[in-house]
């Protein structure tokens, strides 16, 4: 990747959004091979279908409880491939077709917006840990930027913060912070659930993503933010390696979420790993199901190691979090 900077300082979230999202050699738009076996990682619905069958059953006790009947929207932030909306649809049509008939399946990618007027459900799946972050760095009670100067090599500086909600995201997030500590900023996810605010007339939101709520931030211990990099299913920690051919994350503040959501008036669930989400929604039938058609036969052996990649205690289910919540429902 050519970095179009020369000689400047920019911040981080500009570097990581031309890495993850420039058109012509970002990491997202350009790269053929992201998830799976031949990619860089895993997500869950790349493991096995169960997982789009539990959310698949969920969605129908939602649609039940909007207050009017279908059509319902059924919008997906960064579909990606569009897998796991294909497995909810292939559950909704099997199991539930009335439902299945009045479902507008709405995929939304980069440069694409969501639409209006949005009556049904809005989900994602490891999206928000997929948006650009601002980083800052905890000085004695001040909190500075961390910008980058361009100049053959990347090297890090600190300044003046560049948004004045950086501090309020600091307070509502985090409420304390560690001297010497960095934390990720993530202003471009408050943007989205604002705008998701103006385009929703009563939904659901189901969130699925990495991320802590604000007792879980002091609890952890990570000097270094929680920004992780993937490149061919190792875990890398410099940013700066391999730009534009590795994705780049940070974890999703939930409490930030809840709280800007909140102050819309959403009304949010308890948190939940997806684990107990999956349970709720009906994982132990569906494993039976499987097992009933013919999982445990050898030449299945690719699904059941799926099935194991999205169950394995300490995994990816245990890591993941849910965050349901109602918006005017
Ligand atoms: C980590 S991937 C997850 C893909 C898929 N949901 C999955 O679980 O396999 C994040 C996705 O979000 C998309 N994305 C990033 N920013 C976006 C935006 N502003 N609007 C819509 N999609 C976006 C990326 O292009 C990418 O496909």
């Amino acid at each position: 990747m050519i970095l179009p900077w020369k000689n400047q300082q920019i911040t981080f979230e500009r570097f990581m959004d031309f890495c993850l999202y420039d058109l012509e050699q970002g990491y997202y738009t350009t790269k053929q091979e992201i998830f799976g076996p031949e990619g860089d990682y895993y997500t869950s619905p790349y493991t096995h279908q169960v997982f789009a069958y539990c959310l698949a059953d969920a969605f129908v006790h939602y649609f039940q409880l909007l207050s009017r009947p279908g059509p319902f929207h059924l919008v997906e932030l960064g579909a990606g491939e569009g897998f796991l909306g294909r497995d909810i649809l292939t559950r909704l049509q099997d199991a539930h077709p009335r439902i299945f008939e009045g479902v507008n399946y709405c995929p939304v990618e980069l440069g694409e917006d969501p639409p209006e007027g949005i009556h049904g459900i809005v989900f994602s799946n490891e999206f928000f840990d997929a948006l650009p972050v601002h980083r800052v760095r905890a000085r004695e009670s001040e909190i500075r930027e961390i910008y980058l100067h361009i100049d053959g090599g990347i090297s890090e500086l600190e300044g003046e913060v560049t948004d004045p909600r950086i501090l309020e995201y600091m307070k509502t997030g985090f409420r304390e912070w560690k001297e010497g500590h960095e934390y990720e900023v993530n202003l471009k996810m408050i943007e989205m659930v604002e705008d998701l605010d103006r385009r929703i007339d009563s939904a659901f939101v189901l969130t699925v993503d990495y991320g802590y709520d604000w007792e879980e931030y002091q609890a952890i211990d990570r000097p270094q933010g929680t920004l992780l990099c993937y490149h061919r299913h190792q875990v890398v920690t410099d940013p700066y390696a391999n730009p534009g051919r590795q994705d780049i994350t940070a974890h999703v503040n939930f409490e930030v979420m809840t709280r800007t959501s909140e102050k819309l008036g959403w009304k949010s669930e308890p948190l939940t790993t997806q684990r107990v989400f999956l349970h709720k929604w009906g994982l132990e039938k569906h494993l039976e199901n499987e097992e009933a058609r013919g999982i445990l036969n050898p030449e299945r052996l690719e699904e059941r190691l799926g099935l194991k990649t999205l169950l394995i205690p300490g995994g990816i289910s245990d890591t993941m979090k849910m965050l349901v919540q109602q918006v005017r429902v």
